[in-house]
């Protein structure tokens, strides 16, 4: 590892919830494309299917809860004694909440796990990766939701969640410009059936109009979204910050009142 600290050409990216999902996803494009990559998950079994997967690439597997204090700063630590610099941080873990909840009867206690993982846990890692991302001239790439822009009933706690990540995204922009760029994907549906762990993952059937019900003709997968947040932190996109891309198929532009 002591020749990995001191390449400075390395690429080096933080992806949390990176095991599983649309993060797996993210972590197995960034590692294709030569970065060297700290995957940041709770997810034990995901975790060691990961180290399994990718076990050709400059992989770095910590066991890291976003929302903790302690926990983001040893990440963040652990990736530079590790790769030796940062240049990149992915914030996509999130939880769902309960979506069955009525606002009357969704307790506290599941509203501040839901904002504590989703918005709380971007704060915390950019906190303790800014000083590293500043002098990288780095990036980072928030993972908020079309839900932050539309709602169906009871998505309060994760609604309000991804609204508070579009708007940190921008905040953050200009706090920590022009060294750092800082932006945000909005995904809508995201088939991730096929990067779960074992025993989750497969458990989906799409069904033919669940694809025709997108302009874009299909659901999405997390390689949508993996290329998209490769650009962002690439330089390709040094003019672009503070923005929130919706990565929907174009289901948040369709009217659907019932005829
Ligand atoms: P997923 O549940 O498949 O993966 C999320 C990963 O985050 C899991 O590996 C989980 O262990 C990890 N995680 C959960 N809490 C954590 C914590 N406190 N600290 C570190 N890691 C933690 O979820 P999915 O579907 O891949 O979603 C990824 C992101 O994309 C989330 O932020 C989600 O809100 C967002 N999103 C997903 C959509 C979809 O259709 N799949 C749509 C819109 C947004």
């Amino acid at each position: 590892m002591e020749s990995i600290r001191e390449d400075k050409n390395l690429q080096v990216a933080i992806v949390t919830g990176g095991a599983q999902g649309i993060g797996r996803g993210i972590t197995a494009h960034l590692l294709e494309t030569g970065y060297a990559v700290t995957v940041a998950d709770v997810d034990t079994q995901a975790m060691e299917e990961c180290r399994d997967l990718f076990s050709s690439g400059h992989l770095l597997v910590l066991k890291t809860d976003v929302g903790t204090e302690p926990s983001a700063r040893a990440c963040v630590s652990e990736t530079i004694r590790t790769f030796g610099h940062l240049d990149a941080l992915v914030n996509n873990a999130g939880i769902a909440g309960p979506h069955t909840c009525s606002l009357e009867d969704l307790s506290l206690a599941d509203w501040e796990k839901v904002i504590r993982t989703n918005l709380t846990g971007v704060f915390l890692m950019t906190r303790h990766a800014a000083p590293h991302l500043r002098s990288a001239r780095g990036a980072i790439v928030n993972m908020a939701s079309t839900r932050a822009l539309q709602s169906e009933a009871h998505t309060e706690a994760y609604s309000a969640s991804k609204g508070g990540v579009v708007a940190l995204t921008h905040s953050m922009a200009v706090s920590l410009g022009p060294q750092v760029r800082v932006n945000c994907v909005s995904p809508g549906w995201i088939d991730t059936s096929q990067w779960k762990r074992k025993g989750l993952s497969g458990l989906v059937t799409l069904r033919d109009v669940d694809h025709q019900q997108h302009p874009a003709g299909r659901v999405g997968k997390p390689e949508d979204i993996a290329e998209l947040v490769r650009y962002l932190l690439s330089p390709a996109a040094s003019f672009i910050t503070g923005q929130n891309f919706i990565v929907d198929g174009g289901m948040t532009r369709k009217m659907i009142y019932v005829e």
